[in-house]
């Protein structure tokens, strides 16, 4: 067969048998070479083969060469090719030292081969490379991924500190701590509602100190009260005693005697002591006043007409500004006119320093439940570590013989027993307000109530199951 076959590019070797007397026949084969261009296409890895039975190359389709004749493989595929049978394969086997793969088909019956072979290293290249880039991939995802809940879980465990400290706070007492959680989710949810129960918090606790002040101070006022009365009790019946006494012994002295100006100083100074105890039993309220349906905006307008004259001598001017309901209240008239009396006395003592003023009185209904009565004068002010003293009995900061202070203790005991609140805003140089609130009769409420808009109505359910 050597030399037998033409092989050039793009060359078959045509073939036919021809046999002459004394010649050696030859067989003459023709192989489509155009096929290896075509498989040798595609791809350029791999190095095409056509070999004779023992492995020599005959013709060979290598990279960056033509199909050519001749082995370019050293030492041939001798070790690659079957022994025996003319059987198709794949091996590994190392061609000059270099790790191949090789595959190897006989070509019909003419004792031909067809190898195709690849070196490992190139034919793994591929996956090697799909390995290592997968493997990049995954890294890169996974740190991506460790960061993101690196990031997720410090933001989390920041939130629920942040929160735990709070909790801490508050259980200290410090409702205005502020819980930031940045962004949605069930953590800020639950900042959110952290916030609203702080704020809801805070409010109870301010209206619990507010409760707590208030019982305090009619704990306060309720104790001095029966102190006071106790000792006026006590004091009251020896005092009238002193006081008949010196009057019996000034009827009994002759006109113009000296003892009978002593007796007259003691007459004077026991009926003022009196007076004051008076005031202290007032202010105990050891005698119930009788009550009854009255209306506030005719106590006020009969009490600044009461005293406005006497204020307008010292250049204070009394003005009073009703409001158009009535102010039904269950209640004494006569106490009302007194608690107002003392408010309108010392706005217009607090005015006496400053020249004159005014003094306005004023009413109106907060709520449909409760009236309001405001005694605001444009006076000193009452600075405010005084304020905390003014409804205790016996403060004053006025001279003896002027001030006892009976006057706002005895108006507080007053407007307790109205079941109302008596309460003062004050600024020092500006002028001082009194505020009473007292509930709205209950005969006159219900009134209100059945005066009010037909739609307000209409929402009462009455169940009659
Ligand atoms: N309108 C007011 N302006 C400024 N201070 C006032 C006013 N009302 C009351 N006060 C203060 O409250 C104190 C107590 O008042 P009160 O109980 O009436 O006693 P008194 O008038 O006898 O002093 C007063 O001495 C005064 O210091
Ligand atoms: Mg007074």
């Amino acid at each position: 067969m050597a030399g037998g076959a033409g092989a050039g590019a793009g060359g078959a070797a045509a073939g036919q048998a021809t046999a002459a007397a004394g010649d050696v026949p030859i067989l003459i084969a023709e192989f489509p070479l155009n096929r290896l261009y075509t498989a040798r296409g595609e791809s350029k890895l791999f190095e095409i083969y056509v070999t004779d039975g023992a492995g020599r190359p005959l013709v060979s389709v290598t990279e960056g060469k033509e199909v050519s004749g001749g082995g370019t493989a050293p030492g041939g595929f001798a070790d690659l090719l079957p022994k025996s049978a003319q059987t198709a394969g794949t091996r590994e086997y190392a061609a000059s030292g270099v790790p191949m793969l090789a595959a190897y088909s006989p070509v019909g019956d003419l004792g031909l081969f067809t190898i195709v072979q690849i070196p490992k290293a190139r034919a793994f290249e591929a996956a090697r490379q799909l390995v290592t880039r997968s493997l990049l991939i995954a890294g890169v995802v996974c740190v991506a991924a460790l960061a993101l809940v690196f990031l997720f879980a410090s933001s989390l465990t920041k939130s629920l500190i942040a929160l735990t400290r709070a909790t801490e706070q508050i259980g200290q007492g410090q409702f205005g701590v502020q819980v930031e959680v940045k962004g949605g989710g069930e953590i800020a949810a639950l900042a959110a509602r952290f916030k609203r129960m702080t704020e809801e918090l805070s409010t109870r606790e301010a209206a619990l100190k507010d409760a707590n002040q208030r019982l305090m101070e009619s704990e306060k006022m309720s104790a001095l009260g029966q102190l006071g009365a106790g000792i006026a009790h006590e004091v009251k019946n020896p005092m009238t005693s002193i006081r008949g006494y010196a009057q019996m012994g000034q009827r009994k002295l002759p006109d113009g005697h000296p003892l009978g100006e002593y007796f007259r100083t003691i007459v004077r100074e026991t009926d003022r002591s009196l007076e004051i105890l008076k005031n202290l039993l007032k202010f105990a309220r050891q005698e119930t006043a009788e009550m009854s349906i009255i209306d506030l905006n005719t106590v006020v307008s009969d009490t600044v007409k009461l005293v406005s004259h006497q204020l307008m001598m010292k250049d204070v001017r009394v003005e009073a500004r009703l409001c158009e309901q009535s102010l039904q209240v269950s209640g004494n008239a006569n106490q009302i006119e007194q608690v107002l009396l003392n408010l309108f006395i010392n706005a217009g003592d607090a005015m006496e320093g400053k020249g004159g003023g005014t003094i306005t009185a004023s009413t109106d209904m907060p709520d449909a439940l409760t009236a309001r009565i405001r005694v605001a004068d444009t006076g000193s002010g009452i600075p405010s570590e005084v304020v905390k003293k003014i409804f205790d009995p016996f403060f004053t900061t006025k001279p003896v013989g002027k001030g006892t202070g009976l006057g706002l203790s005895v108006s507080y005991g007053i407007v307790k027993e109205h079941k109302g609140e008596i309460a003062v805003e004050s600024k020092v140089g500006e002028g001082t307000t009194f505020i009473i609130r007292i509930p709205i009769a209950r005969q006159a409420s219900e009134g209100v109530a059945a005066a009010a808009p037909a739609k307000e109505k209409r929402v009462r359910v009455i169940n009659l199951r």
